[in-house]
């Protein structure tokens, strides 16, 4: 059976990640499997570190992709080791706990990692790669991309052994790793913007309080203001995703396929009853004794 949604490029990424790639010592890391609302929390972390030094009307989240601004440390050092150049010291990754190169793990580097509603992820997977090609669907029939799902034969491995490795990761150090639900920001995203910023290393001042700062930044960083800016609406991102023999292999995107619907519970216009049951059950037997619940 096929991987759904994967392809090769996240394993070489990965390797050259745990060959070359040397975290600054105040570097973030912001951690998540796909679909789980990378892209925000992308937007939000740069927003947030940045906020000191850039203006509200030249802020690069207007006029960049938020995956321009915070690149993926498997997808920059895939295509060349050298590459990682940093404006600011914040990086993202796919890459599941387990796997992380030890100069992460034993780097005074924080990471800030989200994870999904499984259902809400698997519903974002599968219009994600019809976007990207649309010939997946024959490829892929729902039944058959939801069985991978369910499998764990998605590109960063199993949905459930993702979370949980940061889930028990953030246990042991919870000054480390700050574990977010997407739910969670999307209901109270104040609370979580300001604790996102306290754990980074970055705290909102009183003063900034006062002056809407805050706000400003989740309005900034908003489904809706992203989806609508003219970078998110027609811009493409090549990614390069490897090299061979004939030169670097690129991937295009549009850039409107990382914001579709940015909903809780979309899952509900895809999935029938016994799906959504099924991955319930397996997100009950994977996550039982571990202290999480989605
Ligand atoms: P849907 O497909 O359910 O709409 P990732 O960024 O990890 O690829 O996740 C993509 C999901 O996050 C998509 O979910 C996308 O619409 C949603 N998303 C993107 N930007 C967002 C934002 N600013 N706020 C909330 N959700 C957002």
């Amino acid at each position: 059976m096929k991987v759904f949604g994967g392809s090769a490029f996240w394993l070489e990424g990965m390797l050259s990640v745990q060959d070359y790639f040397k975290p600054q010592p105040n570097q973030v890391i912001v951690g998540s499997t796909l679909k789980s609302g990378t892209t925000w929390l992308k937007a939000l972390t740069f927003a947030i570190m940045t906020r000191s030094h850039v203006g509200e009307s030249t802020n690069p989240l207007l006029t960049r992709l938020p995956h321009d601004c915070v690149p993926f440390i498997e997808v920059e050092l895939c295509s060349s080791p050298q590459k990682l150049n940093l404006e600011v010291p914040l990086v993202a990754t796919h890459i599941p706990y387990t796997s992380l190169p030890k100069s992460i793990i034993n780097s005074s580097c924080k990471i800030v990692y989200i994870c999904r509603d499984p259902k809400d992820v698997f519903v974002s997977l599968w219009h994600f790669r019809h976007k990207m090609n649309p010939k997946d669907m024959e490829d892929h029939p729902l039944e058959d991309a939801f069985e991978c799902f369910c499998q764990g034969l998605t590109p960063c491995g199993p949905y459930w052994d993702h979370l949980l490795g940061y889930w028990r990761a953030s246990l042991e150090s919870p000054e480390k790793i700050l574990f977010l639900k997407y739910e969670n920001l999307k209901n109270e995203t104040t609370y979580w913007v300001k604790k996102m910023a306290q754990f980074m290393g970055y705290p909102f001042s009183l003063e900034e309080e006062h002056r809407g700062v805050v706000q400003k930044i989740i309005d900034l960083c908003s489904f809706e203001n992203l989806s609508s800016l003219k970078v998110n609406k027609s811009g493409i991102v090549r990614l390069e995703i490897g090299i061979t023999q004939v030169g670097v292999n690129t991937l295009e995107l549009k850039n409107n396929a990382f914001f579709r619907k940015g909903m809780v519970g979309d899952w509900k216009n895809l999935l029938t009853p016994e799906m959504a049951m099924r991955l319930d059950q397996i997100t009950e037997q994977k996550l039982i004794g571990s202290g999480l619940t989605l």
